[in-house]
């Protein structure tokens, strides 16, 4: 039984009588043809669902009599009655997801050729009946033909990154369904954890989906088979096709963690918390490798129906073949001229194996870099120009580019996924809008539509639905309409969409605001001693609620609306509530008391834009484990050299400065970190050089924390750190010392 409709059911209040019509019509997708009607349909307890007798009718029947009683309290049984409900498959409803819907006072019939066409008719009646509980209810009567323009319309949760529960993924599955997507795209392994139950490897959850986070907690989690199949059945009844991805031969970190001898090196690593591109990968040159994915894709593929297998195929990095032995007898054996060749060689073997068990590879569309042949599919995301290549190659192509979710909606918002055309020329980001104008033209049977992926190092289960919804809606009516981008389209789904929200109330979805972020949290020392901590909300009914103890907020803990004055240092967490549900997982705040807190600083090179402004370094709160946190400044192929005026003579106990090192990211530590100190900004003493280790193979998240200390307290007015990044760095370093960082924190005088 659907958890949401269960969720629907205890959210609303006691039976109110619901007089006409609710209202008006304002359905999503909106349906092809729709026409109004005269009156209304009378659903009451005399209503009766009649159906096909085949069992997939029989099980769509009962889906609709339980959503009827779900958001209606009425009670509907199943059997004939000449004022009923009447499923029909008729074939002349062309299509395969096509339907009608026709109600009239006397009747509701939704008739379709196929399983599929009846199901979405069951979802567009749910959306003409009211939101309310009554004895009876009245559905307008209407007449619709409807059928999708793209056939593929998908969603992709990144479940590796940050780990969703079952209850959670079918939660999304009951809301992905309301909305007619019809794919969803389960991401189920990668460098940060391995999460499907591998019977035969049992290392790849008993290690791959566990890692050590940089604080020292454990962080993971992985489905059995069981949890599986039953994923993939209630998405089945959905009318949703569960296409697993399994990444290879990059991405591979967790199953290298698990089983080292996949990789070149053979080395013992841990799960990395590492974001970004790792070049520990499968080993091509080694059969093992193979026999190891064929057996994985064994027990892979029976969980799955769908005709489709991802393999991922993205991001890999040719280092560690380039310099592996077996990797290169390989490329002498066939005749290769570079690692290229290995990577097409890989990608062919796979989607061999693949096809003999009947299966269609799909892949990121790197894989069409020689390799994949025309039967691939393939999944564009670095573009439009890489769309059209695919697709004047000949191969069938999902559009994802234009709706990575991880961008939060202020900076691709509801409106933009809704305007998106991906049969459009990729606007001014594309390179040959005119040539790709022509190759959609020519190849439009090819592009089967596209997907949203929600990659998850900054999504959890409680900010996801913020991310995914509304805008989910938008690409859901993008794709079933597939021509409907302009500003009257516009318009009209924006009004749509508003009767949406209350039913994503009912159902208790933690959706976000259309083109903002839901919050986004500010912090800054105090003039008079401690921090004003500042929330600009996305909503105006959303609440902040934090603690000062290191204690996860909760409903109940402290709360403020736009800000609050923290008055000591320790550790602030915050959590974003609205309407009773939590947003996110808390945001942090280590506080320290620093001399150098608000005073003037002075950099002889700016940090970038893209991340923490230079006030960041003096403004007594710690960067944490994410480079991204807003906490830290980066240096891009730039050195640091920071001074701070504290304004008077000082007595100074100790200097430290922050540095972060995460190699996925190309972030370095310092190669030197000098510490001086001066009366008069001129004359400057040395007072400590340090020159940190550095480990560049380990990819793992690193604070350095670099401090001196002084034997005796000396008197100084301005304070100056100088760091000095990596000019060469190892060779089996990928990508070189070039477009490299330095990510500092905090310049912290005591
Ligand atoms: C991807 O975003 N690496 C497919
Ligand atoms: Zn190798």
């Amino acid at each position: 039984m659907s958890k949401v409709l269960v969720r629907c059911l205890l959210g609303l209040s006691a039976l109110l009588p619901v007089a006409a019509l609710a209202a008006g019509i304002a359905i999503i997708p909106q349906p092809r043809h729709l026409q109004q009607e005269q009156g209304s349909y009378t659903l009451d307890a005399h209503t009766r669902v009649e159906a096909p007798k085949d069992a997939r009718s029989g099980e769509i029947a009962a889906f609709l009599r339980e959503a009827i009683r779900a958001q209606t309290g009425i009670a509907v049984h199943e059997g004939g009655a000449a004022h009923g409900i009447v499923l029909k498959l008729d074939p002349a409803v062309q299509g395969d997801e096509a339907y009608r819907l026709a109600v009239t006072p006397q009747q509701v019939t939704i008739s379709a050729s196929t399983d599929k066409g009846l199901f979405w008719g069951v979802q567009t009646l749910r959306q003409l009946l009211p939101v309310a509980k009554a004895a009876q209810v009245e559905i307008p009567a209407v007449r619709i033909e409807d059928a999708p323009a793209y056939a593929w319309r998908g969603v992709m949760l990144d479940v590796s990154r940050h780990f969703y529960p079952v209850d959670f993924i079918e939660k999304q599955l009951d809301l992905l369904s309301y909305y007619k997507i019809n794919t969803f795209h389960w991401h189920l392994t990668d460098d940060q954890g391995w999460r499907i139950e591998i019977k035969r490897y049992p290392k790849l959850t008993s290690v791959g989906a566990w890692r050590t986070e940089m604080d020292g907690t454990r962080y993971g989690g992985f489905y059995t088979q069981a949890q599986i199949r039953d994923v993939v059945d209630y998405a089945r009844r959905r009318n949703i096709t569960v296409i697993p991805e399994i990444e290879m031969p990059g991405h591979s970190v967790a199953a290298i963690a698990a089983y080292p001898e996949l990789s070149c090196s053979k080395k013992q690593v841990p799960v990395t918390t590492a974001w970004g591109v790792h070049g520990n990968i499968d080993c091509v040159g080694n059969e093992g490798t193979f026999t190891f994915l064929e057996n994985v894709l064994g027990e892979v593929l029976p969980l799955f129906p769908s005709p489709y297998v991802h393999i991922g195929g993205d991001e890999v990095p040719k280092g560690n073949w380039h310099e592996c032995a077996s990797c290169q007898a390989l490329m002498r054996k066939l005749g290769l001229k570079d690692e290229e060749g290995l990577q097409s060689y890989f990608i062919k073997r796979i989607q061999h194996y693949l096809e003999s068990k009947g299966k269609t590879l799909v892949g990121w569309d790197e894989i069409l870099e020689g390799g994949a042949d025309t039967h691939a599919v393939v999944e564009a995301w670095r573009g439009a120009d890489e769309q059209a290549k695919a697709l004047a190659n000949g191969n069938r192509v999902v559009v994802a580019g234009p709706f990575y979710l991880d961008r939060l909606p202020d900076r691709l918002g509801v409106q933009q996924v809704f305007r998106t055309d991906i049969a459009g020329d990729g606007g001014d980001g594309a390179k040959s809008r005119e040539a790709n104008r022509a190759v959609f033209a020519a190849h439009r049977a090819q592009l089967l539509g596209a997907e949203a992926p929600l990659w998850s190092e900054r999504a959890n289960p409680y900010n996801a639905e913020s991310r995914l919804y509304p805008r989910v809606l938008a690409l859901a009516e993008n794709l079933w309409r597939g021509d409907a981008h302009d500003d009257a389209a516009w318009a009209d789904f924006h009004q749509r969409l508003q009767a949406q929200y209350p039913r994503l109330d009912a159902w208790r979805v933690a959706y976000g605001p259309e083109d903002r972020r839901v919050v986004k949290y500010m912090i800054a020392p105090n003039a008079q001693g401690g921090w004003q901590l500042q929330a600009q909300r996305g909503f105006d009914d959303l609440v902040n609620h934090y603690t000062l103890d290191g204690s996860t907020p909760g409903a109940d803990s402290p709360s403020f609306t736009d800000t609050v004055a923290v008055p000591h240092a320790g550790t602030l967490k915050v959590v974003p509530f609205r309407r009773g549900l939590r947003y996110d997982d808390p945001s942090g705040f280590a506080l320290v008391e620093n001399l150098a807190a608000g005073k003037p600083l002075n950099l002889a090179q700016p940090p970038s834009p893209s991340y923490a402004a230079a006030d960041a370094l003096i403004d007594g709160v710690l960067g944490g484990s994410d480079f991204h946190d807003g906490r830290w400044a980066g240096w891009n192929d730039r050195d640091i050299d920071a001074t701070v005026d504290l304004q008077q003579p000082t007595t100074i106990h100790s200097i430290s400065m922050n540095f972060l090192r995460d190699t996925g990211s190309r972030i370095l530590p310092p190669r030197q970190v000098s510490f001086l100190a001066s009366i008069d900004g001129q004359h400057w003493t040395t007072l400590q050089v340090d020159k940190p280790q550095a480990d560049f193979s380990d990819a793992a998240p690193l604070d350095y924390h670099l401090s001196y200390k002084a034997t005796r307290p000396l008197s100084a007015r301005y304070v100056r750190v100088v760091a000095t990044r990596y000019l060469a760095v190892p060779a089996d370093f990928p990508g070189g010392a070039a477009d490299t960082w330095l990510f500092a924190d905090e310049i912290l005088v005591k």
